[in-house]
């Protein structure tokens, strides 16, 4: 049987690498096309190099652009590759554009598709990544569901049961394989001049929240007002994509402290070793709640509720009140809440079931 991974963004590489090594271990016959979506050294090569992936046989180098360019180019460089090397399955995590140009492209050519993180909604569709998944869970043929909740959604969409595989979220995998190696080695806390326990880490770079200036302008100053209220450093590291839009408007948060991206051992250990966690990614609310650290989530609506079910998480939405109602109210939350997303086992079980072709 040949694989196909296909992915092209930072969270891809991360959520996908436990499944990468989980092939290579069995030293299965398989391949990585990455699509060129990210491509800055602490978006993509740095994860690649960190985590001792395998290098992409392909780099489709498709790059930024509108969502009709990016997507447009990859599904016309997936076909080719997809012609040439005719995988029995593909593989693709998330809900990027890379996920949706992997999983048509392949349906398209009556490849089997497997969607890794199967089942999330939001239920807003004004967000990229909500059409991309629901296109990619009804392009899929084996619909990896990290909860029983995403089981139930799309058992609700009218997918057949014999699709969908509860296996939990291989950000699961990847930090309980990562933590240990990150809390040794990893400088990121002191490299910034912070103390354990005594700052609080941003990340914000959602379309829906950095594309609209008085969004991004809004969610700023709760985060300046949220350093004033507590006496605590905030730390952002910085997508190039925010970076890019805080420019453009002009945007000068005076009392955040800017950083570039890092590496993901780095974030780790900024991650656990942080007091509060404010953010709009998906992984990082995962992260959140698995590394116990309450998480403040700077969106009007998440796909991930488990996170708010056990309480690691609430929803502020991006008024500067509410961003420090909600932070003062998860500072006096006790964090002894279970992890929803597995017991980091879920790379193998999906390489299990892939393998042994369980739906045909
Ligand atoms: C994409 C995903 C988003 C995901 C995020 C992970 C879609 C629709 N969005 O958003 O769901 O949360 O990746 O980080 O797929 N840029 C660089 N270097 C890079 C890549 C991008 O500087 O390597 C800058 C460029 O200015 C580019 C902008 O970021 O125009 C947006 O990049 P794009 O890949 O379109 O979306 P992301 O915001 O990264
Ligand atoms: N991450 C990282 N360095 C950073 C910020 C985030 O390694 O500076 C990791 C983080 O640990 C998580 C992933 O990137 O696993 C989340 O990706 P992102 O927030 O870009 O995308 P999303 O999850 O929102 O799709």
């Amino acid at each position: 049987m040949k694989i196909a991974i296909i992915l092209g963004t930072r969270p891809e590489i991360i959520k996908m690498a436990p499944v990468i090594r989980e092939l290579g271990r069995k030293q299965a016959d398989f391949f990585i096309l990455h699509t060129g979506q990210h491509y800055s050294y602490y978006l993509d090569k740095v994860f690649f190099e960190q985590l001792e992936l395998p290098q992409p046989r392909y780099n489709l180098n498709v790059g930024s652009g509108s969502h009709a360019e990016e997507t447009g180019k990859m599904l016309v460089g997936i076909e080719k590759v997809l012609l040439k090397e005719t995988p029995d399955i593909i593989l693709v995590e998330g809900d990027t554009n890379s996920v949706l140009a992997g999983a048509l492209a392949a349906a398209k050519l009556y490849i089997k598709v497997g969607h890794v993180e199967a089942g999330l909604r939001s239920y807003d569709r004004n967000m990229p990544e909500e059409i991309n998944r629901i296109l990619a869970d009804h392009c899929s043929d084996f619909l990896f569901a990290p909860t029983e909740k995403a089981k139930a959604i799309l058992r609700g969409e009218g997918i057949p049961e014999d699709k969908i595989f509860v296996t939990g979220n291989t950000i699961a995998d990847a930090v309980y394989q990562n933590l240990e190696i990150a809390r040794a080695s990893a400088n990121a806390v002191n490299a910034l001049g912070l103390k354990p326990q005594e700052y609080f880490l941003v990340t914000l770079h959602r379309q829906e929240n950095v594309d609209n200036r008085a969004r991004f302008a809004s969610i700023l100053e709760g985060l300046d007002r949220v350093v004033a209220e507590f006496e605590t450093p905030v730390i952002y590291p910085i997508h190039p994509h925010s970076r890019k839009m805080m420019t453009k408007f002009g945007l000068q948060p005076r009392r955040l402290m800017l950083a570039e991206p890092v590496d993901f051992l780095s974030f780790l250990q900024l991650e656990s070793s942080a007091r509060l966690i404010l953010t709009d990614s998906g992984g990082v609310q995962e992260e959140a709640c698995i590394l116990t650290v309450p998480c403040v989530t700077l969106r009007d609506s998440t796909e991930r509720p488990e996170t708010l079910e056990v309480g690691s998480n609430i929803l502020a939405g991006a008024s500067p009140d509410t961003i420090v109602e909600c932070s003062k109210a998860m500072l006096g939350r006790d964090n002894n809440w279970q992890n929803p997303f597995g017991d980091g086992t879920a790379g193998k079980k999906i390489v299990e079931i892939v393998m042994g072709g369980s739906n045909g």
